[in-house]
């Protein structure tokens, strides 16, 4: 267990049935999604997408990565926890001409109705990181994915000095302590435990490789301190940090220590935001 994630819901884990799905269904990542569309494409890109693959996107949110398999011409599944953002998803396959792009609800935990060997391909950027039983989500997504296929994850990375790290770290200072037994996410972003969760879904270490990349929040018009607005608005962890941080009497500290930050990590000058993190990419071959 780490303290470097907020909560998922705090002082409401007891009456909500699954605090995880309550925390992405609370915002709208569909306003942050915004910003990741690029490097979305460029990851696709860099993976090998080909017509004759089946793919399933876990933790796809609106389609960041989806959107570009699909174009690619493969036949692709989404699967997301969070029903706006699977609604969401849909709407821009429909409005983009993409038919075999489906959207549908699920949890990486437990993909319950999905056939073992139903994937070439399972891709999970920053998605199956935040389902809270690793090593089911583990299990899961090399018993969907077919032999001598891939899983392809993103994974933030633990006290690394770029942008999602720290605003995460942040966030988590200014909101009270996870429920006993949680797991933080970034624990994902640590090489051991990787290779430690795929092994017991009985992969061994050499089908698994590791390499640190970049993804960038990208915007011309709009400013950092625009999408620092956006993730107090719309992201379910910044937005429960906020929630606790007005409480405590915290917030503008809390929101004048994410404005720095987005400012101090912004490579443009001319008002626009470009914003790089640094990310884990596994490749797990099968
Ligand atoms: C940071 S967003 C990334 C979304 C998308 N991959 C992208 O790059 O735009 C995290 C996503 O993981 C989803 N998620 C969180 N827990 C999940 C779970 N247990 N099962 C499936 N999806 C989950 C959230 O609903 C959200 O869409």
């Amino acid at each position: 267990m780490s303290s470097a994630t907020p909560s998922p819901v705090p002082g409401n884990s007891t009456t909500i049935a699954n605090p995880n799905k309550a925390l992405w269904e609370k915002g709208d990542f569909t306003k942050i999604a915004g910003f990741m569309r690029e490097s979305g494409e460029a990851l696709v890109n860099s993976v090998g997408v080909t017509p004759s693959m089946r793919a399933l996107d876990l933790g796809c949110g609106d389609g960041t990565t989806a959107v570009p398999m699909a174009r690619l011409g493969a036949e692709v599944a989404g699967i997301d926890i969070a029903r706006n953002l699977v609604d969401a998803g849909n709407k821009r396959a429909a409005a983009l001409g993409l038919p075999r792009l489906k959207f549908q609800e699920g949890d990486a935990c437990n993909l319950q109705g999905v056939a073992d060997r139903s994937f070439d391909l399972t891709i999970s950027i920053f998605g199956a990181m935040f389902a809270p039983k690793p090593f089911d989500v583990a299990r899961e997504m090399v018993r969907v994915t077919k032999p001598g296929g891939r899983i392809v994850m993103g994974n933030w990375i633990p006290n690394d000095p770029t942008f999602v790290s720290q605003l995460l770290k942040i966030s988590s200072a200014f909101t009270p302590p996870p429920p006993e037994g949680f797991i933080s996410p970034m624990t994902w972003g640590v090489e051991a435990n990787v290779i430690e969760r795929f092994g017991q879904a009985g992969v061994p270490k050499e089908k698994i490789s590791m390499a640190k990349d970049t993804y960038s929040f990208l915007s011309a018009e709009k400013s950092p301190a625009h999408f620092i607005d956006l993730f107090e608005r719309f992201y379910g962890p910044t937005m429960n940090a906020l929630e606790a941080a007005r409480k405590s009497g915290r917030a503008a500290d809390f929101q004048s220590q994410l404005l720095e930050l987005a400012n101090s990590q912004n490579r443009r000058t001319d008002g626009g935001t470009s914003i790089p993190a640094t990310f884990l990419r596994v490749t797990v071959a099968l």
